[in-house]
């Protein structure tokens, strides 16, 4: 078993760490400690064109849609630990998809289509399936990485800053079992880049190990600023998002964005070390920090209520960048199921497709 698989050693790094008797594996997994032996599943990465399935998914998303002749159609996101599949159902009611919801494991029968160069299943069946029996682990994508190495990494990092109102901010972080323990569960995004559990912290984690390599090259930026802000920048998506099953975006998310949430959670640990202190929390260091946090996605349109106007805050968007889209890059080229071609299909998000290579179409 992978580290950090669900019934794996989700928790253990975080008891090493902060040494909190309650945190264990996250109850979204304990009911699923019985699981049943393992039988051989078809994997969204392993189908084909013209395949018929049978299979259980979990559904990630459903939506009851109309046609041009105006009868309803269901569009359900199904998904495994490989990835994501489209499946489409024809003459649908409200009443009919009522039974099955989002973060519901769903077994559905079809036929796999290429469709406008992406697979979608074409669903003569969908019914919802009780928890019992499955193996969670096959359904949730997990970091490649070692959670409990990437936590004490981060530790590490984090305990370097020099100045002691930062390091003192990041301590309180660090020992707060609520929030390490989902910083260390969360993706770092649904759709788009580390969109697996321990996303986040694999996201925070490489971020920060590229600010230590470039550090004397840039002797204008502070990084104690930069090192904390790289922690704090996506802090606020442990509550944007839901990830127990499905990941979906919470009331809270949907309403204020992990750049307010996040906001949120540095005041109030900022009082909790002026609380802890006695003194006050310099304010210029408080206004820097947030400042890096409401500038991190770089541009209004990308929803960043402030350009970046300071060293670490333009480093810090230039960072999480490249981080974010290499890594969606090469995600979307490694997960492509299409081995037909040196494509991959044209990606809306992206506004582009991508290059695979010449060898990815003749293999
Ligand atoms: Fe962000
Ligand atoms: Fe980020």
């Amino acid at each position: 078993m992978l580290v950090g698989q669900p019934g794996g050693s989700w928790g253990k790094p975080l008891l090493t760490l902060v040494g909190d008797p309650r945190i264990g594996t996250p109850e979204a997994f304990s009911s699923y400690e019985h699981t049943a032996g393992t039988m051989t599943r078809r994997y969204v990465n392993q189908l084909g064109d013209g395949e018929s399935v049978e299979e259980i998914f979990l559904l990630a998303d459903k939506q009851l849609r109309a046609n041009r002749n105006a009868s309803l159609y269901l569009l359900a996101t199904l998904r495994d630990r490989t990835g994501m599949i489209n499946g489409l159902m024809w003459n649908m009611t409200e009443a009919s998809v009522a039974p099955f919801n989002p973060g519901d494991f769903v077994k559905v029968k079809g036929k796999v289509q290429l469709y406008q160069g992406a697979l979608q299943i074409i669903l003569t069946h969908i019914q919802p399936m009780p928890d019992n029996g499955i193996d969670p682990s096959d359904f949730h994508a997990t970091t490649s990485k070692n959670v409990d190495q990437m936590l004490l990494r981060l530790r590490e990092i984090l305990l370097s800053i020099s100045e002691p109102h930062i390091k003192l901010l990041m301590e309180r972080f660090l020992a707060d079992p609520d929030i390490m323990r989902d910083f260390a569960l969360a993706p770092a995004g649904i759709k788009a880049h580390h969109a697996y559990h321990g996303g986040l912290l694999e996201h925070v984690v490489n971020i920060l190990e590229t600010a230590q390599r470039i550090e004397d090259l840039y002797p204008k930026v502070d990084f104690n600023l930069l090192r904390a802000g790289i922690f704090l920048h996506d802090l606020g998506k442990i509550r944007e998002m839901s990830y127990a099953t499905a990941f979906a975006y919470t009331d809270e998310g949907q309403l204020l964005g992990h750049l307010a949430i996040a906001l949120e959670m540095l005041d109030a640990k900022i009082a909790e070390v002026t609380r802890i202190s006695g003194e006050p929390f310099p304010n210029e260091i408080a206004l820097r920090l947030k400042h890096m946090i409401l500038s991190h996605h770089g541009a209004y349109e990308f929803g960043s209520p402030k350009l970046p106007m300071t060293p670490e805050a333009i480093a810090l968007h230039h960072l999480d960048n490249l981080d974010a889209k290499v890594h969606e890059f090469a995600r979307s080229i490694q997960d492509d199921p299409n081995a037909g071609s040196n494509w991959t299909p044209y990606s809306p998000r992206l506004d582009r497709k991508l290059y695979k290579g010449l060898s990815a179409g003749t293999s």
